[in-house]
């Protein structure tokens, strides 16, 4: 009983940075804009390891999705809030390796990654009572330990404590095609013109807000992914780790 409380107690240390824990459980940051390659990139640095991938901006916009299907609007803080206090975000790990995502016992894996849902998650994410109770949600789990967390205030907000940060970013243009690629593969075809003008937004709107902006920790490493390939961050990445690990 007592190592269980001394290990929570340890966890939170970590997760705050109030300490230096000699815990051997690793909390990796990844943060970054859209498009930047966060998600592919966190997905397979926890399977090299064998560790827990948390996808936060899943959650946000797991939130969104109930929020659009309730009619609540993306400026009802208070609603929003108890959307997000109430609702039980899951993740299984699903075919291909990318996690399932789940509100309550239904699967909204793709839905959430609509357009409709792409166009509002930033305004509901900027709301104070949505960040504070799934901030509580994602440090529950990165209290469990071994866990990549993806998102855009891992390592300034969420994990400050985090043994790794990093800072994933690339050129507008390169991160737009990205993600024309991976619309085009679910048959929807937006041009790249459009596809800039909505990172663009996103990126604004994220960078500005007063709560939570994304933006890089002091102490995080930044990476410019634009003329790499997966395999070359992830390398740089595991590196980075196995340092740390040492
Ligand atoms: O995958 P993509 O880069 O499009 O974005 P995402 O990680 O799915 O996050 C969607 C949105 O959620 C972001 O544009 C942010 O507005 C918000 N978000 C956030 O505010 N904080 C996080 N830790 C993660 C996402």
């Amino acid at each position: 009983m007592t190592r269980m409380v001394d290990s929570g107690l340890w966890m939170l240390d970590k997760i705050f940075g109030t300490r230096n824990s000699e815990l051997r459980t690793m909390i990796i940051a990844i943060d970054g804009p859209a498009g930047a390659g966060k998600s592919t990139i966190s997905r397979l640095i926890a399977a090299r390891h064998g560790w827990t991938y948390l996808d936060t901006g899943a959650m946000y916009r797991a939130v969104t999705l109930m929020a659009v299907e309730q009619g609540i609007a993306p400026a009802d803080e208070d609603e929003l809030g108890a959307l997000a206090r109430n609702v039980e975000i899951g993740f299984k790990p699903g075919p291909g390796g990318s996690p399932q995502v789940f509100a309550g016992c239904r699967d909204v894996t793709h839905e959430i990654r609509s357009q409709d849902v792409s166009a509002l998650v930033s305004e509901v994410s900027a709301q104070g009572a949505v960040r504070e109770a799934l901030v509580e949600k994602q440090r529950a789990i990165a209290a469990r330990g071994n866990v990549v967390m993806d998102g855009r205030d891992i390592g300034t907000v969420v994990c400050p404590g985090a043994d790794v940060k990093i800072f994933l970013t690339a050129s507008n243009p390169e991160r737009s095609r990205r993600r024309r690629l991976e619309l085009q593969q679910k048959g929807v075809e937006v041009s790249q013109a459009q596809m800039e003008r909505e990172i663009a937004a996103r990126d604004d709107y994220d960078s500005s807000r007063e709560l939570a902006p994304l933006k890089a920790a002091d102490d995080a490493i930044i990476i410019d992914t634009t003329n790499m390939t997966i395999e070359q961050v992830v390398d740089k990445i595991s590196e980075i780790i196995e340092k740390q690990l040492k």
